[in-house]
C-alpha cells in the first residue's frame, strides 16, 4: 500500500488500485478496474470484505458497538426522538426543525389509508398464511395501485412513493394481523401519532373503545427507531439490487421484505422467542449451550451473534431496558421467558466459546419478549421489523437512485460447473 494507492501483484503484473477514504471507518480499495487489468474477479461470498456502495446514511462500528444514523448515536435518538423524526432524518439527512417535523408528520398521516381494493386483495390469502407472506404479497401489490408515484426519475414522485410506503406499510401490517385472526380491519385514525395509530389498528375492535397505553406506544416507537436502518444488511442490499434495474419502488420494498423474513435476518426475533420457549426453564440452559457449541449440531443460539457487531449490539442494550419498562407497565413480575433469557445471556457471556467468537446478544434477543408482552403473536415480530425498516430501505433506495455513478448491480462468479460439452439426444443417454 502506498499513500492513497494500493498495489496488487497478479503473476508478473502489478496493478495499482486507488484507496478511497470514508469520513469514518475502514477505507476501501477500489477494484472496479481489476477485471479489465487482470482478467480476474475478486471472490467474496457473503460480502464479508466488500463495500457494495458509497453511503451517507448509517454507520456501524461493530468492534466498538456503535450505531449512528446520519451521525447521531442510536442511544440519543432512541432516548430523545420519535420514530417519525428518525424517518425524516434518514430520508433528508438532517434532524427536522419543529415546523418541518409538524409538516412531515402531517403528510405521513395523510397517506395512512390504503386503496379500498387492497382489502379485497387480502381475501385471496389463506387465513393461516404467515403474515410475512401476506406482507410480501400486499406490499408488492401496491406497485399495481399507485401509478402516479412510480416515475423514479422524478424527485417529487420518489418522495411521494417514499411517504406512501412509510405511511401505508403499518396499515398493511395491521391488516395482515387482523386477517389472520379473523377480525375486521381497523382504519387509521389520524388524530393519533404514528405508533399509537398502529397499535390501535392492531388491537382495537369495532365493538369496544380502545385506549392507547402511552408506555407501550413509546416502547414500540423506540423499537421502530432501533430497527429503522442498519446500513448494507441483506434486505437493504436486496432493495438496492432490485432497485438498481430501475424497478418499481413498491416492488423493490417487497423484495426487501422477502429477504428480511429469513431466520438469519429479521426472522431471528421470532426464532429467538421460540428458542426461549423451547428451552423452557433455566435448568435446561446448559444442554442448549452445549448444542450451540457442538459443530455437528446445526442448532445456534438465536439472538446471539452478528455479522458486524463483534461487541454488545448497542440496540440490544436499549432493547433490554425497554423490555423491563414494558413488563413493569403490564405488571408482569415473573416471566419465565425473561428468566431464561437473563440466565442464558449471563452464561453465554461468561462461556469461552462465545467470548472467543465475540458472540453477544443482538437486538432480537430481547425484542421478542417485549413484543409478546405487548400482545403480538410471534408470527408478527418480523412484520414489525419490516414496518420499522421500511424507512431505511427507502432512504437507501433513494440514495442509490440519486447517485450519478449508479449502475445496475451485477455480481460476477467463480464458475465451477462443467466446461462446454455437446448435447446428446435423449435416446442416446
Ligand atoms: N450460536 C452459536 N454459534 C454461533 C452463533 C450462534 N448464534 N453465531 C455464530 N456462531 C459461530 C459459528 O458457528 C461460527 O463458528 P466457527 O468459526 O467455529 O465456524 C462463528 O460463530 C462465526 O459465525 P458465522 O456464521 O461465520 O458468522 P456470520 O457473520 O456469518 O453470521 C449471524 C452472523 C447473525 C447470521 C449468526 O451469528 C447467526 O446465525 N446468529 C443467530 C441468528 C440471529 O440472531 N440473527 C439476527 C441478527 S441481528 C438482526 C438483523 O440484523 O437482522
Amino acid at each position: 500500500m502506498s499513500g492513497s494507492n494500493s498495489q496488487l501483484q497478479v503473476g508478473d503484473k502489478t496493478v495499482d488500485m486507488a484507496i478511497k477514504e470514508g469520513s469514518v471507518g475502514p477505507a476501501v480499495i477500489d477494484i472496479a478496474k481489476l477485471y479489465a487489468q487482470t482478467g480476474m474477479f475478486t471472490y467474496d461470498p457473503g460480502f464479508t470484505s466488500t463495500a457494495s456502495c458509497e453511503s451517507q446514511i448509517t454507520y456501524i462500528d461493530g468492534d466498538k458497538g456503535v450505531l449512528l444514523y446520519r451521525g447521531f448515536p442510536i442511544e440519543q435518538l432512541a432516548e430523545h426522538g420519535d420514530f417519525l423524526e428518525t424517518c425524516y432524518l434518514l430520508l433528508y439527512g438532517e434532524l427536522p426543525t419543529a415546523a418541518q417535523k409538524a409538516d412531515f408528520d402531517y403528510r405521513i398521516t395523510r397517506h395512512t389509508m390504503v386503496h379500498e381494493q387492497m382489502a379485497r386483495f387480502f381475501q385471496g390469502f389463506r387465513r393461516d398464511a404467515h403474515p410475512m407472506a401476506v406482507m410480501v404479497g400486499s406490499i408488492g401489490a401496491m406497485s399495481a395501485f399507485y401509478h402516479d408515484s412510480t416515475d423514479i426519475s422524478d424527485p417529487h414522485q420518489r418522495m411521494i412513493a417514499s411517504m406512501r410506503m412509510i405511511a401505508k406499510i403499518p396499515t398493511l401490517a395491521a391488516m395482515a394481523y387482523k386477517y389472520t385472526i379473523g377480525q375486521p380491519f381497523v382504519y387509521p385514525l389520524n388524530s393519533l401519532d404514528y405508533t399509537s395509530n398502529f397499535l390501535r389498528m392492531c388491537f382495537a375492535v369495532p365493538a369496544e373503545e380502545y385506549k392507547v397505553n402511552p408506555v407501550l406506544s413509546r416502547a414500540l416507537d423506540r423499537i421502530f427507531i432501533l430497527h429503522a436502518d442498519h446500513e448494507q444488511n441483506a434486505s437493504t442490499s436486496t432493495v438496492r439490487l432490485a432497485g438498481s434495474s430501475g424497478a418499481n419502488p413498491f416492488a423493490c420494498i417487497a423484495a426487501g421484505t422477502a429477504c428480511l423474513w429469513g431466520p438469519a435476518h429479521g426472522g431471528a426475533n421470532e426464532a429467538a422467542l421460540k428458542m426461549l420457549e423451547e428451552i423452557g426453564s433455566v435448568d435446561n440452559i446448559p444442554k442448549y449451550i452445549a448444542k450451540a457449541k457442538d459443530k455437528n449440531d446445526p442448532f445456534r443460539l438465536m439472538g446471539f451473534g452478528h455479522r458486524v457487531y463483534k461487541n454488545y449490539d448497542p440496540r440490544a442494550k436499549i432493547m433490554q431496558k425497554t423490555t423491563h419498562e414494558v413488563l413493569n407497565e403490564l405488571g408482569i413480575k415473573d416471566d419465565p421467558l425473561l428468566d431464561v433469557a437473563v440466565e442464558l445471556e449471563r452464561i453465554a457471556l461468561s462461556d469461552e466459546y462465545f467470548i472467543e467468537k465475540k458472540l453477544y446478544p443482538n437486538i432480537d434477543f430481547y425484542s421478542g419478549i417485549t413484543l409478546k408482552a405487548m400482545g403480538f403473536p410471534t408470527s408478527m415480530f418480523t412484520v414489525l421489523f419490516a414496518v420499522a425498516r421500511t424507512v431505511g430501505w427507502i432512504a437507501q433506495w433513494k440514495e442509490m437512485i440519486e447517485d450519478p455513478s449508479q449502475k445496475i448491480g451485477r455480481p460476477r462468479q467463480l464458475y465451477t460447473g462443467s466446461p462446454q460439452r455437446d448435447y446428446t439426444p435423449i435416446g442416446r443417454r
